[in-house]
């Protein structure tokens, strides 16, 4: 099977006509063309946060537009940039449960979907109440593969703000949790606005560049938050029938760009 990652689509209100001189809207509007275009196959595709750049009703109302177009079930996690509250007015599917945090489950994996979200604070974690759901899916689901999914970085991205002020801190009582379990396959996440790939107590990682603004990477840099003009991707997850998985990063800007050539 395959899924389909997107993340940090910072959508914007009515009030504003750019993020940092591009249109978000625009740039999600081609992913979901892209993936419609190339990925009918995969089974859904994962939102992670930082859905809306300033959480407003328009910025909501803009995404459940596109959404709607999908073919494929789209799933949705919240980001340091969301309302709570302004989201399931708009999802009111979400509304169900305080925090944005569910399961999904086929025949033999289990979809982890994790609200880490302190609202108002560029830092994320999860609180007593959600760690709690989280080892009761995991007492829960021990014959099956499991998937997470979340906003904040589990791991340090060697960028100081990320790692920081945006950084995710229960970090080690999410690891200790999880290192009761080996059938943790992977974990998706956002927020950084880079590729990154990492490995940890042999559970693979991934971020993929959000659909709007990308993070430089500057490790020299304490003072400032730094975007630059890498083009947005989405990521592509296919994953074998023994739970290997194999993540592919398209910059769909500019893909009929493409020109024959020999290997
Ligand atoms: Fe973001």
């Amino acid at each position: 099977m395959k899924f389909i990652h997107i993340s940090d689509t910072h959508l914007i209100g009515d009030e504003y006509r750019s993020l940092y001189g591009i249109d978000p809207e625009f740039r999600l509007k081609k992913a979901f063309q892209s993936i419609d275009r190339w990925h009918k196959d995969a089974s859904f595709i994962v939102i992670t946060g930082d859905l809306s750049n300033d959480g407003s009703s328009s910025s909501y109302e803009k995404l459940k537009a596109i959404i709607r177009n999908s073919t494929l079930p789209v799933y949705l996690i919240l980001g340091n940039h969301d309302i709570r509250d302004n989201f399931k007015r708009f999802f009111p599917q979400y509304a169900s449960y305080k925090f944005v945090q569910y399961s999904q489950k086929t025949e033999d994996r289990v979809f982890l979907f994790l609200d880490s979200v302190v609202e108002h604070s560029p830092y994320g974690k999860l609180c007593e109440e959600r760690l709690s759901w989280l080892k009761n899916q995991l007492d829960t689901y021990k014959k099956e593969s499991i998937y997470i999914f979340m906003h904040h970085h589990p791991i340090s991205c060697g960028l100081y703000e990320m790692d920081n002020v945006g950084n995710f801190k229960t970090k080690d009582r999410f690891w200790d949790l999880l290192k009761k379990h080996k059938n943790i396959k992977h974990i998706s996440f956002g927020h950084i606005h880079r590729i990154m790939h990492s490995c940890r107590n042999n559970i693979s990682l991934h971020s993929t560049r959000g659909t709007a603004f990308q993070v430089a990477f500057r490790t020299d840099c304490k003072e400032e938050y730094l975007t630059n003009e890498e083009n947005p991707t989405y990521a592509i997850i296919d994953i074998d029938k023994n739970d290997n998985t194999r993540v592919h990063h398209h910059e769909f800007m500019n893909e009929d760009r493409i020109y024959a050539g020999e290997c």
